[in-house]
């Protein structure tokens, strides 16, 4: 126990032990084994974070600071994280047992995140509003909220964590992150590199330990502004209720049950390359994963076929090899979540076309096979509920109007794919669908400069492009009479 790393609070720009002394422990998934060690936060450590996150937005460091010299931290900020890119992968994968490859590929794109909201720092900005009294001037400006609560998953830690930060700083907010308890270690990293871009002390801050005691306290302290959460979609109806009571905002993006669509018109090697990429990628340990497909009749056997046979031949094993395809699910209970849910699919009826079985790997750790169920509909919870894990219900349709009903009959909105060569029918597609963002012949494509949205029960509030700074700004509008004239009839409202 003894040489394992112990990670204290970032709050203020410093290390901070926990105020009961408390820590928890963080493994990797892959093995079993712990990690490191982490402060098991509560409401005396958020408090103190919120406190620190307080001043420092109070502070003319931050507050006077012009907002090109704030965007210019961003970019700092952004290029720290390229160069220790490999270490921060490699963090990830020990953490929650995603591929280095895909880790990898993530935090080297994550420096555009930074540089994007570094571009737009010093272009938020009000109107001049034209009323109709021309001796008034009217204009609005965007202030920033203040203290903003960054709630966020294990399942991309950074990348999460990155939608939140990069627009809520560039806006001129602080911040104080509960990261997932189990992935806190790259989050503290993170924290120390804002430091070292220069963002002053309180700026960012974390506070690591679980969501019932950090999490909740953070949501719940009275200084905050505004909460910004990634996660289940029971979470964010308790935060959204919080917060709700007291008149701030949230953002929230929450689960997803998105419909992969396959048309007979479509190249159905590239649809199933599709489908695969959209649910066994990341273990299906994605939000936007497409876990119901829906293929054409007339393609249904070819797809079950190469899907099928892809599905067989994954590579399951160390998530740091390059030649791996599957690693484990995050820890422990997820991988029982998986378990439980594809025996219940079973029960309800579904037949399990390959996998259906938890493996550890030849490693120790809690790997699930990737798994294809047919037989199943809309009525079964298989097809209903997030399943979080490489588990794809694959269902045949017969025409375009049944598979928008199909599609469209779910309490989530977040994503959606659709496989065709139609031109027409992909934009159709793409109207119809009740879903924030569509891809056509893609799948799992994300940009800083592309915002999303989750419809339905899949979240409130927009993440990353321009759109999204309004979620971390308030509108001002100020009037100033430019006249000395007297004034007319005290007793009637002006314009
Ligand atoms: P969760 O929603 O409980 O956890 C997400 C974050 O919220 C973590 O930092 C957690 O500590 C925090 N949290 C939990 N309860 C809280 C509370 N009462 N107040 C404030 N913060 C709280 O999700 P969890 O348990 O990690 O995963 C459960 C399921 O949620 C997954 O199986 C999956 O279906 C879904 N999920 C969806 C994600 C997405 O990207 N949309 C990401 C992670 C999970
Ligand atoms: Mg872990």
């Amino acid at each position: 126990m003894s040489d394992l790393e112990q990670y204290e609070h970032h709050i203020g720009g410093e290390w901070v032990a926990p105020a009961a002394g408390e820590y928890f422990e963080s493994t990797n998934p892959a093995t079993g084994a712990t990690l490191y060690t982490a402060a098991r936060g509560s409401a005396a450590d958020v408090g103190r974070a919120v406190q620190a996150a307080r001043t420092a937005f109070e502070d003319p460091r931050w507050r006077d600071l012009s907002q090109t010299r704030r965007g210019h931290l961003l970019r700092r900020l952004g290029d720290l994280i390229g160069e220790h890119a490999d270490e921060l992968a490699r963090m990830e994968t020990e953490d929650n047992g995603k591929l280095l490859r895909e880790m990898r590929g993530q935090l080297t794109t994550l420096p555009e995140y930074y540089w994007y909201y570094a571009g737009l720092a010093d272009k938020i900005q009000g109107d001049v509003i034209p009323t109709s009294d021309r001796r008034v001037l009217n204009y609005t400006t965007r202030e920033p909220l203040g203290v903003v609560g960054a709630i966020t998953p294990w399942n991309s830690p950074l990348t999460l964590t990155t939608s939140k930060l990069a627009p809520a700083l560039c806006a001129g907010n602080t911040v104080v992150i509960k990261p997932s308890e189990h992935t806190s270690a790259t989050v503290l990293k993170l924290a120390e590199l804002a430091l070292e871009a220069g963002f002053p002390p309180g700026a960012v801050n974390v506070v690591t330990g679980f969501g019932p005691e950090a999490g909740q306290a953070l949501v719940d302290h009275p200084q905050l502004a505004k909460i910004s959460f990634t996660g289940s979609t029971g979470t964010g109806a308790r935060i959204a209720a919080s917060t709700a009571a007291r008149f701030i905002g949230s953002t929230l993006e929450l689960g997803g049950k998105s419909p992969n669509i396959v048309f007979e018109d479509a190249n159905v090697a590239n649809a199933s390359m599709g489908v695969v990429a959209g649910i066994f990628a990341a273990a299906g340990q994605t939000c936007i994963a497409g876990s119901r497909v829906f293929a054409h009749t007339s393609v249904y056997d070819e797809l079950l076929e190469r899907v099928t046979e892809r599905a067989r031949s994954i590579r399951i094993g160390d998530p740091l090899e390059d030649t791996t395809e599957l690693g484990p699910l995050a820890f422990a209970d997820q991988r029982d979540k998986v378990a439980g849910y594809v025996d219940l699919g079973r029960s309800e009826g579904a037949r399990v076309l390959t996998g259906g079985r938890p493996t550890d790997g030849g490693l120790g750790g809690w790997f699930y096979e990737p798994t294809v169920l047919v037989d199943v509909d809309n009525s079964m919870r298989v097809v209903r509920e997030e399943i979080f894990g490489p588990v794809a219900a694959i269902m045949p349709f017969e025409t375009e109007e049944e598979v928008v009903r199909l599609a469209n009959d779910t309490e989530y909105g977040l994503a959606a794919g659709v496989w065709t060569s139609d031109l027409s029918r992909g934009h159709r597609m793409a109207a119809r669908l009740e879903a924030g963002t569509v891809w056509v012949n893609t799948y799992r494509a994300m940009s800083p400069m592309s915002p999303r949205q989750g419809f339905k029960n899949s979240g409130v509030g927009v993440e990353h492009g321009t759109e999204t700074i309004r979620e971390y700004t308030r509108l001002k509008s100020v009037w100033i009479n430019t006249s000395q004239e007297p004034v007319a009839d005290p007793f009637v409202m002006r314009s």
